[in-house]
This record gives C-alpha cells, sequence and structure tokens, in this order.
C-alpha cells in the first residue's frame, strides 16, 4: 500500500493550516465519490479496479496468447498522451534495465504514434523489417493525428509483408465503442478491438486494456497490477482525515495557495523516469486550466543533481518535492574492498549500494528542505506489479480531490485543441 510522510513540509506550515485544507480536501473527496462535481461523466476510473474480474483479464491475456503461437518478438503500441503513458511507464519500471542488451525473449515492446519524428519513424519502419511484428493501436477517439499516422504506416508494412488476412491477426484495435476512424476501420478490417469506456478519460485508463494489454505482452503480471489498485481503491474510499489521498491533495494546495508553483516529482530510481512522465500528464493536463495549476516536473536523482540540483538548491523558491521512495531494492550489490584504496572508496566496503541510495535521499532531503523546497515523500514497499497498482490508482484519486480544491474540472482538457487547429490549417486538412 501507498504510504505518505509529510514531515518535510513541517517547517513550512502551520497545523492549523493543514488542518483546514484537509477539511477542504475532505469537501472535494465527498464531491468527487458522490459524483457531483464538474466532469462527473468521466468517474468510470473510480470503481475501475474492482469491476474487473477474471474475464476481463482473460481477454487481455488472449492476446499474449495469440502472438506467442505466431512467435511474435516485436509489438509496437501506438498511442499518444494517455494512450500510451502509463503502460510505458509501467514496462519501464518492471522491466531489466538492460533487457534489450541481453537479448531476453519476449515480444520487446515499443512505442510508436507519440511523436511526429521522420527519423523515428523511419527507424521503426528498419526494425520492423527484421522482426516479427505485431501492433496494438490505442486511441480512445480514435482520430488522434499521430497514432492514425503511425498505425497507416506499420498496417501498410503488415498488409504489404503478410497479406490483408494475417495482418488482420497481428493488430489490435483499443478505441471507443462506436465513434471514431479507428473504430471504424477496426469493425471493417475484424481486428480484435477492445472498448474504452465513455467515462474513463485517456489519463485515466492505465488500469483499461489500454495499460493491461501492452503490460501483459511486455510478460508482467496485470492480475497483480489490478489486485494492487483494487486494494487502493477499497483504502482510499475512506472519509478520513488520515486517508493519505486526502492528506496529500490537501498538502499540495496549501502549498500551491503558499507560492510554491511547481511540482518536482523525483525518484532515486532510474526506472521511474516514466512514472514520472506519467504523473505530469495526469496532473498537468487535469490542473492546468482557467489560469490556475501546480506545473508538474519530473527529475531522476542522483542523476540530475548534477544538472537541476543547483536550481533546487538555490533557484527561485517556488518549488515542492514529490519523492516517490521504493523501501527495499529487489536486487543486493555490496561494494567491495580493495586492498590499494587509490580511489579512497574503501569507507564504503561491505555496504550496498542501495544504502549509498538511502543517503544521497536523506542528505538531500534535507538540504532541500533547509534551501527552502518543502519535501512530500510517497512510499512503497518495492517496485513490483502490485504496487505500481497502488501507486498508478492513488495518483488518480489525489488528481481528482486535489483538483477539486483547486476548483476546476479536472477531467477535459480544452487547451490541448489549440494547437492540433493551427496544425490542421498548415497541413491543409479539410474543413480546417
Ligand atoms: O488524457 C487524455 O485524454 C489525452 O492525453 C489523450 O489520452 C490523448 O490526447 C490521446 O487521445 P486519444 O486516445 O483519443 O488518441
Amino acid at each position: 500500500m501507498v504510504n505518505i510522510d509529510l514531515t518535510g513540509c513541517d517547517s513550512f506550515v502551520k497545523k492549523e493550516q493543514f488542518n483546514e485544507y484537509v477539511n477542504k480536501a475532505l469537501a472535494a473527496q465527498k464531491v468527487l465519490q458522490e459524483e457531483s462535481g464538474a466532469g462527473n461523466d468521466f468517474l468510470g476510473w473510480q470503481h475501475l479496479p474492482s469491476s474487473i474480474g477474471k474475464a476481463e483479464l482473460d481477454d487481455c491475456l488472449s492476446v499474449v496468447d495469440r502472438w506467442l503461437e505466431r512467435e511474435i518478438d516485436l509489438v509496437v503500441v501506438i498511442g499518444i498522451g494517455g494512450s500510451y503513458l502509463g503502460a510505458k511507464a509501467a514496462i519501464e519500471a518492471l522491466s531489466h534495465t538492460f533487457a534489450c542488451q541481453l537479448g531476453s525473449h519476449g515480444p520487446k515492446v515499443v512505442f510508436a504514434g507519440e511523436n511526429l519524428s521522420e527519423d523515428y519513424t523511419a527507424e521503426l519502419l528498419d526494425l520492423l523489417r527484421v522482426r516479427n511484428p505485431a501492433c496494438v493501436v490505442i486511441s480512445k477517439s480514435g482520430t488522434t493525428t499521430e497514432p492514425a499516422v503511425a498505425f497507416r504506416l506499420v498496417k501498410s508494412y503488415l498488409e504489404q509483408t503478410y497479406g490483408k488476412k494475417e495482418a488482420c491477426e497481428r493488430i489490435v484495435a483499443i478505441t471507443d465503442k462506436a465513434r471514431g476512424a479507428l473504430k471504424s476501420l477496426a469493425n471493417q478490417e475484424g481486428y480484435k478491438t477492445f472498448v474504452i469506456e465513455d467515462n474513463i478519460g485517456g489519463r485515466f485508463s492505465v488500469l483499461t486494456p489500454v495499460g493491461l494489454v501492452p503490460i501483459a505482452l511486455a510478460g508482467f503480471d496485470i492480475a497483480a497490477m489490478v489486485r494492487g489498485a483494487q486494494d487502493a481503491e477499497k483504502a482510499l474510499f475512506a472519509a478520513s482525515g488520515e486517508n493519505p489521498a486526502v492528506r496529500y491533495a490537501a498538502m499540495r494546495n496549501l502549498l500551491y495557495d503558499d507560492g510554491k508553483k511547481v511540482e518536482l516529482f523525483a525518484s532515486f530510481h532510474p526506472k521511474l523516469q516514466y512514472l514520472g512522465e506519467w504523473l505530469k500528464q495526469l496532473f498537468g493536463e487535469s490542473e492546468g486550466k482557467d489560469g490556475k495549476g501546480i506545473f508538474p516536473a519530473s527529475v531522476i536523482f542522483t542523476t540530475d543533481l548534477h544538472s537541476m540540483g543547483q536550481y533546487i538548491q538555490e533557484g527561485e523558491r517556488m518549488l515542492f518535492e514529490t519523492v516517490i521512495t521504493i523501501d527495499n531494492a529487489q536486487r543486493e550489490v555490496t561494494i567491495p574492498s580493495d586492498e590499494q584504496n587509490l580511489d579512497g572508496l574503501n569507507y564504503l566496503a561491505g555496504k550496498h549500494v542501495e544504502h549509498c541510495n538511502r543517503m544521497a535521499q536523506l542528505g538531500t532531503k534535507m538540504a532541500h528542505i533547509d534551501g527552502g523546497v518543502p519535501n512530500i515523500d510517497i512510499h512503497v514497499e518495492k517496485l513490483d506489479e502490485y504496487n505500481l497498482g497502488c501507486l498508478f490508482y492513488f495518483f488518480e484519486k489525489v488528481c481528482g480531490i486535489s483538483a477539486y480544491v483547486l476548483g476546476v474540472n479536472p477531467f477535459n482538457q480544452p487547451g490541448v485543441e489549440a494547437y492540433k487547429k493551427n496544425m490542421f490549417k498548415l497541413l491543409e486538412k479539410p474543413g480546417y
């Protein structure tokens, strides 16, 4: 389960002030759970984990079996924003860092349709040519340009290489149940299809087939992930000032109102880099509207202490830091002793690398608090499917509560349309 430590904010906020914000967060939680607030037609994610049963999991896993039979060794997941970030975050977090170089078997999942770079696309096609590929295309609206362009290219490659019938066996579409170009195309071609329910927005969809199918294809235990999310769902419905989602939502709003306009998501684990990207989308797209909102940023420590550390310590004081801590490493590596000790490191001999990481984390926390950066610590026991499921649900819940405290509708994204209109006009799309 997810735990929260707010002691790193003690020197920045008064207890009475915090209690006032806890009450605001409890009121917002009530509105969210009674489904009476803005955007309440997009609350399908709230009870989603408990609605997932064996049949839903088996349906996702059927794609794994189907492609195992075909000895598929590359799965291209096509999607952008909420249609890829959750899967990417989970796969990166759970994979061996050097899986590619180790040549470990099982289908390798790669992502496309999240950019419009020609070089990226050409290199993806290079990869398809030397592998036995399949493709999962994900778009709720079914009309987003970036994934549509990538899918047209991948589809055309598969059809030319394997013929239309076999290409159809190698394509899975995840989209709306009725609307959008992708839905009509999938119906017409007869692709295996999963539905994204109307009441679940993109950035809240990681626990639907949008996330679960790619994560299962990468070889991870989606049942355990869903169990984690189910436990989080149960725990976080509690209308209590001790509820960690309520406390976190209260603290981030209090800090924001006190001038801390940027939330820096930090982790001391490079595998969590894409969790940072997922968090940026979840909070940025949900809260950044009506001229308000905490600006989400992310860093990986200790790496970024050597690039962003100076700013965090001494730059403009508009930051607070939310650190995602993993309590236990999965592996152990001990630093050896060296007779000559030319590098002067023998004081660390016999210690685990993770011990050094922890001391770096503690030292960083103390320094940043001294430098005027409040610190929130979110921690889970270990980095596995169960705990990632807990984290995904936890942050979704915090986001819903927090945005209601802020006074915005977390479930729309009107601002995303602005660039599209200009791009379509420049591309001479009919009607623009
Ligand atoms: O959170 C959201 O709704 C967005 O980020 C969408 O996921 C993103 O724009 C992709 O949209 P679609 O799945 O319709 O292609």
